[in-house]
């Protein structure tokens, strides 16, 4: 049996146990300490713009929290990028709010600009009140159509929290996704660009903001020597331990960003002549993706094959391969949930493929995986 190649693994550098044992050394093996304050500094410093970063358990805990900080409550409605993985759109639920989708435009597969203007003037007139917040995502790393969306944002009022779990160190008209939006959510599960073994974190543009974040993740304790609460709270902060680990990440991020968009670009050099398959890519100089994952589109017309031909043919390689995001509003858990659009994302769905594209990949990987794609 060939070798098996993993869509996106994590990569250690090599720091990130001597981090790891000083927590130890420390006795700080607890949520919070100096490995978590360390790690919040240096996402700032790598995000620049001035922003406070709070550390938290996971990317899902970030959007969260954010939501919260942004005000809304049971009942209200927030506007949420459909083409996107559930962790986007089920902290809306867990609030009482309902989750309201728009379509991707296609050439960032990213929330559409004009039909999330065309879906914040119909909530309005349905319901009287605008949407309270507007979600859109940076999918597989490729930044959304920021300017668009915040300008119609910025019109209406609402607020943007963006959902960069797969996005550090992608750029948008130079400036870093995660530092675009009124608040961001970062992700470090184990297959992003850089792992806490699970993990997020919330960027935010003000130092209350971030300090309103860690009350709420720490079980939201008022100012009192006993143990007294007026909000309801939540245990989402990050340990010292993993926080070490993310530290000692922050050395090979960069590095994690290079080699990405190096696969991109074998895999773009490499179904450069073949018919019926496209890589997706920066579709200007604006945009300058991490490519966490290189995403093909198989028209099966001119492939003569389908995606679906084309993972089984992988996987029986021992390759693994990942059919695109299901869409929110075909999820049998959205169903009732309101959509703006037309069959952009669904499109998507039926015909894209990510291929793998973690950092510990070789060259000799990456022409393996072209060359089976190539034969199915
Ligand atoms: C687009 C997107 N949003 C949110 C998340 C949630 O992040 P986490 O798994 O850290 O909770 C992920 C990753 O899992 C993601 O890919």
């Amino acid at each position: 049996m060939n070798k098996r190649i993993w869509l996106s693994l994590a990569h250690m550098g090599g720091r990130e146990q001597d981090f790891v044992q000083k927590a130890f050394d420390d006795n700080w093996v607890v949520p919070l300490g100096p490995n978590v304050d360390g790690f919040e500094e240096d996402l700032a410093t790598y995000l620049g713009d001035k922003r406070h970063v709070v550390a938290l358990s996971a990317g899902t805990a970030a959007l969260h929290l954010g939501l919260i900080l942004l005000g809304v409550q049971a009942g209200d409605e927030v506007i949420c990028q459909s083409f996107t993985f559930a962790a986007s759109a089920n902290p809306i639920v867990y609030l009482g709010a309902k989750p309201i989708f728009v379509d991707s435009e296609p050439e960032t597969w990213n929330m559409c600009p004009k039909l999330l203007e065309e879906a914040i003037k119909d909530r309005k007139e349905k319901t009287g009140t605008y949407p309270k917040a507007i979600l859109p995502v940076h999918l597989y790393g490729m930044p959304a159509k920021m300017e668009e969306i915040l300008e119609v944002a910025n019109r209406y009022g609402i607020p943007v929290l963006e959902d960069a779990a797969e996005a550090l160190g992608s750029v948008y008209k130079g400036q870093k996704c995660g530092t675009l939006g009124e608040l961001a959510g970062l992700s470090f599960n184990g297959n992003k660009m850089i792992t806490t073994s699970g993990g997020g974190a919330l960027v935010c543009r003000t130092a209350e903001e971030a300090k309103e974040t860690k009350f709420y993740a720490t079980q939201a304790r008022d100012d009192a020597p006993h143990y007294q609460h007026t909000k309801i709270g939540y245990n989402y902060r990050m340990s010292n331990v993993c926080a070490g680990i993310g530290r000692g990440q922050m050395f090979v991020l960069d590095e994690h960003v290079a080699r990405r968009r190096a696969i991109h670009a074998l895999y773009t050099e490499g179904f450069n002549e073949v018919a019926g398959i496209s890589v997706l890519q920066n579709p200007s100089a604006d945009f300058d993706s991490n490519f966490w994952l290189t995403t093909i589109l198989v028209e099966p017309k001119q492939a003569g094959k389908t995606r679906e031909t084309i993972r089984l043919a992988l996987e029986a390689d021992n390759i693994e391969s990942r059919p695109l995001w299901k869409p929110m509003h075909l999820q049998p858990v959205y169903a009732e949930a309101p959509f703006y659009g037309s069959n952009i994302s669904e499109e998507l769905f039926d015909k894209g493929l990510c291929l793998p594209s973690g950092p510990t990949l070789t060259d000799e990987d990456i022409q393996r995986v072209i060359e089976v794609v190539k034969k199915a």
